[in-house]
């Protein structure tokens, strides 16, 4: 079986709708037919400056979300990437390999850092990629599954596993392959149908999050921003009707059921229905998930034996990756 790897940052007290159509639910459907790894990126989140007991909360709190949405902690690898030393430690050795300029380029670091200035912006947020580069390539990771806005980020990690194959050999690194499912790799905020969904647009009204009250969800759909044209037509056509086709996809998402089919279900009867049914049916897929990430976090000790175990199970596969990468680079063995 190939490798999968992918991660979440443990930076809200909550994943959004958009982390689980566009990636969460994605790892999911792949754990049967690859070897996964599931990593709460914990180290990434430090770029925003968390407070420490926060922090610990939102860890766990994303760990049972993984576990809420169906990651099997049995079939798949399911850690917090600060348990697993070596990810921090490649790190360095990809830093060294990273041009100032190529990391500058990165469109999140260019519009996060303008917005927080030169002195607000971390160095750790300008080596935030070469991090998530690390992750990747410490486990020979053949396939990550993402969501649109991570494209730049892998083909940077691309780049750098090619380069270390050029430079210290063929071998040296396996190149991954993003996994972007276009129908759902970019979940838009129900306020402004044109942005991803993401809790930085317009005050984050048009966010949908796993772990919120579901009235507030129910809310958030029917205030969704539809389309006006003439026919209020029902149908999926995301450059004309860019925000009815991201309520089907996400009435798709929680439902299991066709785009199509549900078009067809409401086309000609109006935009109110279908905001009727789809708050539902968003509430009958928050509450069970809900229900399920609560027994998780009532017992953090458990939690936190299952992370144990991943991060077990992670090092195995990580110390040999990296004794082969730093022998590569020429640092002599500790024995
Ligand atoms: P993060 O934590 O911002 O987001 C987690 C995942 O959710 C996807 N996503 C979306 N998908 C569809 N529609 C949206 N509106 C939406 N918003 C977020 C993201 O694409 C991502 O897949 N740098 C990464 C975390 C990371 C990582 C890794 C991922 C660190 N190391 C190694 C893969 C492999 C990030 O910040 O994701």
């Amino acid at each position: 079986k190939q490798r999968i790897f992918s991660g979440m940052q443990p930076t809200d007290g909550s994943l959004h709708l958009g982390n689980y159509i566009g990636a969460l639910s994605q790892w999911v459907a792949l754990q049967d037919s690859y070897d996964a790894l599931y990593c709460v990126v914990d180290l990434h989140a430090l770029t925003v400056q968390p407070d420490p007991a926060l922090l610990r909360e939102r860890t766990r709190r994303t760990a049972a979300q993984y576990l809420a949405g169906g990651i099997d902690p049995e079939r798949s690898i399911l850690f917090v990437q600060s348990h697993v030393a070596e990810h921090a430690e490649l790190a360095w050795l990809l830093a060294c390999q990273t041009g100032f300029g190529e990391a500058g380029r990165m469109t999140q670091f260019k519009d996060k850092s303008a917005k927080q200035g030169a002195d607000g912006t971390t160095v750790g947020l300008f080596t935030y990629p070469v991090l998530m580069a690390a992750d990747i390539l410490l486990y020979d990771a053949a396939l990550v599954p993402v969501g649109e806005d991570q494209r730049q980020h892998l083909e940077l990690t691309r780049n750098l596993a090619e380069r270390l194959n050029t430079r210290f050999g063929e071998g040296t690194a396996v190149v991954p392959e993003p996994h972007i499912v276009k129908a759902v790799a970019k979940v838009y905020d129900l306020q402004d149908p044109t942005a991803k969904m993401s809790k930085s647009n317009a005050g984050g009204k048009g966010v949908v999050w796993l772990l919120e009250d579901p009235k507030k969800a129910v809310k958030a759909i029917k205030a969704a921003v539809t389309d006006a044209d003439e026919t209020y037509a029902v149908r999926y056509d995301p450059e004309t009707k860019p925000g009815i086709s991201n309520l089907l996809t996400i009435f798709s998402a929680v439902t299991g059921r066709d785009v199509g089919a549900i078009a067809a279900d409401y086309d000609g009867r109006g935009y109110g229905y279908l905001k009727v049914d789809l708050a539902d049916a968003v509430v009958a897929f928050l509450e069970p998930f809900q229900e399920r990430a609560n027994t998780y976090l009532s017992d953090p000790a458990q939690l936190d034996a299952v992370l144990a175990d991943g991060a077990d199970r992670a090092r195995e596969i990580a110390r040999p990756v990296s004794d082969r990468i730093y022998e590569r680079f020429g640092l002599l063995p500790a024995r």
